[in-house]
Formats: structure tokens, C-alpha cells, sequence
């Protein structure tokens, strides 16, 4: 929000009307290396970009006189029945743009009927959430280290009530953060003075992370402990599996013994291999353009992949989702939900699980409003022939 040469930084829930107001705010409270961590994408960041673009090369059809009363958001995904098509995508460190973090997540997913996807690399434990959330929630799995430790992750999450298991399979190695890396917010944290004063600038956030204390990767460290920076990072570094292979997915999707969602495939062949494997479903997906810089924006791989396996597997999708306009189109391209991983980020440094929830009622009102001036009451109804393809001046398809 602009006015003349002064931005107006929107804080309140009312003044709070769309991700955009949420980002800003979120801006406004966050230290530049939590910042720089939540926004940044790989290399220039294009990828990041590339994806917000996607979902704006397509306009709706506005048909008229369809006698809508109200709009049916209702879906169900691998098996589970939500309210809205809208998942909370895993993210790793929440507890550093809130204390409340995950639990903050796994709070607002349940008052939307939706789910909250618990990150391997979570700042509370797997037995924390699992004991808060609702039972039967989506557990995303970093196969991290020897089969031993990833075995354990599976069990502890099978032990605290989590249902459907998302592997994310497109971080074999870490993508190039420059953000990260300038702030020391990557594998080797350090803190210069600059730094230091960067993040003693805001003090909401100080005062926020000297309650909780949440920096570290819960699941990582020793059990009834705390995980600190230092500890987690030593523990992360031995972890990480740059030799990730199909043999390792297939012995994920045996060691569970419910449904499995691969997360970070781009390609059709990858997706048609996964569903060979035996997932229950594949999410489309870029790590929100922090991996491969100039691969495919989501919205574009999207298509092809829904061709291929649509009908075999439910498919769903993230990556620059920002509005409900965004979503509808994703749904009427064939996905069968979306995940939005920074806007969650966004309500949660603004407002804690309170943000959050405001995030998913702006796209859910949003979304509505969307498809009913299309003429359409329920989101499940969307197919293509819902949209058309915006063509640039000189007639070229616009991505
Ligand atoms: C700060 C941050 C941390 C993330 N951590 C994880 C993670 O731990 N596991 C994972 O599978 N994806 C992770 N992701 C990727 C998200 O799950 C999701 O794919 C991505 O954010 C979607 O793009 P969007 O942020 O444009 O909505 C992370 C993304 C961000 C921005």
C-alpha cells in the first residue's frame, strides 16, 4: 500500500486485506537476516519470481446469470477431507519468524479445516505438534542421513499420530541462498556486529525470540532437549543425502504404512517414475524457487505433469501462490490443492497462529469471490475451459 511518497505499512487486522498487506507488515517486523531467509530465492532469484508470474498468465472466463448461492471449497487430498483447497506447506526455523511457530501453523490449519505440513526441519518437535494438532496430520520428510535416522523420523511421526507422509525429494544438495549466505543464516551461522545490530533494530522480534527461544531443528536434536543453533547445524551437516535416489523413495513408500506425497517434481517423467513407486500423490512443486535457479515456474510444469498422472494420483502444486485468483487457476489447470509456503510465514511474523488464520481467511474470501463472479459454486467444478491463455501485443503466449 502506497500513498504518495510514503508507504503505509498496514498492522492492524482490518487494514490487513490482502498477502501483499501481510507481507509488508511482516517486512516491517522481521531483522533483514530472518527477512533475507523467509524472501530470498536461489541465485538472482528469478525462479522465485518466475513462479508469481506463472499464475498471471491466465485469465478467467466471467460467465453471467449462473444463479451461484454460494461457493463450495470443500476437497479431499490423499485420502484427507479438508475444508479448503489450501495447504500450509512445510517450512523449516518458523519458530525464528515467531516463537509460536509450528504450533501457530498447526493452530490456524485446524480452525480452516486444512492442514499444516510439520517440516523435518521444524523449530518444535515431531511429539510437540503431534500432541497439538489435530490427529491424522501431513508429516514432510528431509530423508535425511543413513536409513537408520530417516527410519527413526518415520517412526516418530507414525508414534505421534501423523497420517499422510510427504517426502520432499528436490534438496539432494542445498540451492545457491545468497540471502542466506550473506547474513550468516545458512549451514555455517556467524553473527558480525552489523549483523548483530540488524536484528537488536527490531525489538517486537527480540523480545519474541528471547521468550521462546526457538532457532534449532527440534527433531535433530537429543531427546528432551532443545536444539540449539550450533547443535543442529553439526547434526544437519552429516545428514544431508546429495545421492538421493528412486531406490530411497521406494524404501520410504514401504517403511509407511499410509499415504505418501513426493514434493519438489517438476517433470512429467519424474512424476509418472513416482507414481510407478507407488505414491498416493506428487506435489509440483520448486521449493519456491530456493533450489534450481531457471527451472520451470510450477504454474507452467504444472500442465503437463496433471496430463500425465492427473488421473492416477491426486496432484497439487505451490510456488507464488499470492492470491485467490492464483488458486483458482491452479484448480482449473487440474490441481487438486495448492500449498502456500511464504504468505503463511508472512501472517505468522505479523500475528502469530492469529496471522496465519488471517492469511487463509483473505485467500479463502478471495477465492470465493473469484469463482463466483465466474459462475462457479463449487472450486472442484474448475476445468480448463474456465480460462484462457493471456497473449502478449505481439500474439505470444504470456507464462
Ligand atoms: C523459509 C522457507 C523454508 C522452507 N523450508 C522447507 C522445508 O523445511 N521443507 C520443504 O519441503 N520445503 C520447504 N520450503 C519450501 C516450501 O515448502 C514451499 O515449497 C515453497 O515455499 C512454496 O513457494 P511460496 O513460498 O512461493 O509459496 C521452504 C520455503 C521457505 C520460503
Amino acid at each position: 500500500m502506497k500513498i504518495g511518497p510514503f508507504a503505509i505499512v498496514p498492522t492492524r487486522r482490518g487494514q490487513l486485506m490482502n498477502v501483499a498487506d501481510y507481507r509488508a507488515g511482516a517486512r516491517r517486523r522481521l531483522p533483514r537476516p530472518v527477512w533475507a531467509y523467509v524472501e530470498n530465492g536461489a541465485d538472482d532469484g528469478r525462479t522465485t519470481e518466475a513462479n508469481a508470474r506463472a499464475w498471471r498468465g491466465w485469465e478467467m472466463r466471467q460467465r453471467v446469470l449462473a444463479g451461484v448461492r454460494g461457493v463450495d471449497t470443500a476437497t479431499s487430498v490423499a485420502g484427507d477431507e479438508l475444508g479448503l483447497p489450501i495447504l500450509l506447506a512445510p517450512i523449516g526455523l518458523a519458530g525464528a519468524v515467531r516463537g509460536v511457530g509450528d504450533l501457530g501453523a498447526a493452530e490456524a490449519a485446524a480452525r480452516h479445516s486444512t492442514r499444516a505440513i510439520l517440516s523435518t526441519g521444524s523449530t518444535h518437535s515431531i511429539e510437540e505438534v503431534g500432541r497439538a494438532a489435530t490427529p491424522g496430520g501431513w508429516f514432510q520428510l528431509y530423508p535425511w542421513g543413513d536409513r537408520d535416522l530417516t527410519g527413526s523420523l518415520i517412526d516418530r511421526a507414525r508414534a505421534a499420530g501423523f497420517g499422510t507422509l510427504v517426502v520432499t525429494v528436490d534438496v539432494p544438495i542445498v540451492g545457491n541462498r545468497l540471502g542466506e549466505r550473506r547474513y550468516g543464516m545458512n549451514s555455517e551461522p556467524w553473527l558480525s556486529p552489523d549483523v548483530a545490530v540488524r536484528y537488536a533494530c527490531r525489538t517486537g522480534w527480540m523480545l519474541d525470540a528471547a521468550r521462546h527461544r526457538r532457532f534449532g531443528l527440534a527433531n535433530l536434536s537429543e531427546p528432551g532437549r532443545r536444539g540449539g543453533i550450533a547443535e543442529s547445524v553439526r547434526r544437519h551437516a552429516v545428514a544431508m543425502r546429495p545421492d538421493l535416489s528412486w531406490d530411497d523413495l521406494a524404501w520410504m513408500r514401504d517403511r509407511w504404512d499410509g499415504p505418501v506425497v513426493v514434493k519438489g517434481v517438476l517433470d512429467a517423467d519424474d512424476a509418472v517414475r513416482a507414481v510407478d513407486t507407488g505414491v498416493d500423490g506428487v506435489i509440483v512443486s520448486n521449493h519456491g524457487g530456493r533450489q534450481l535457479a531457471g527451472t520451470l515456474p510450477t504454474g507452467r510444469a504444472l500442465v503437463d505433469i496433471v496430463d500425465r498422472v492427473g488421473r492416477d494420483v491426486d496432484v497439487l502444486v505451490d510456488g507464488g501462490i499470492r492470491s485467490g485468483s492464483d488458486i483458482v487457476a491452479a484448480l482449473a489447470l487440474g490441481a487438486r490443492a495448492v500449498l502456500i509456503g511464504r504468505p503463511w510465514l508472512y501472517g505468522l511474523a505479523v500475528g502469530g497462529a492469529e496471522g496465519v488464520s488471517g492469511v487463509l481467511d483473505v485467500l479463502d474470501a478471495e477465492m470465493r469471490r473469484t469463482a463466483h463472479l465466474m459462475g462457479v459454486s463449487a472450486l472442484r467444478d474448475l476445468t480448463r475451459d474456465h480460462l484462457v491463455r493471456v497473449e502478449s501485443e505481439v500474439g505470444e503466449l504470456v507464462w
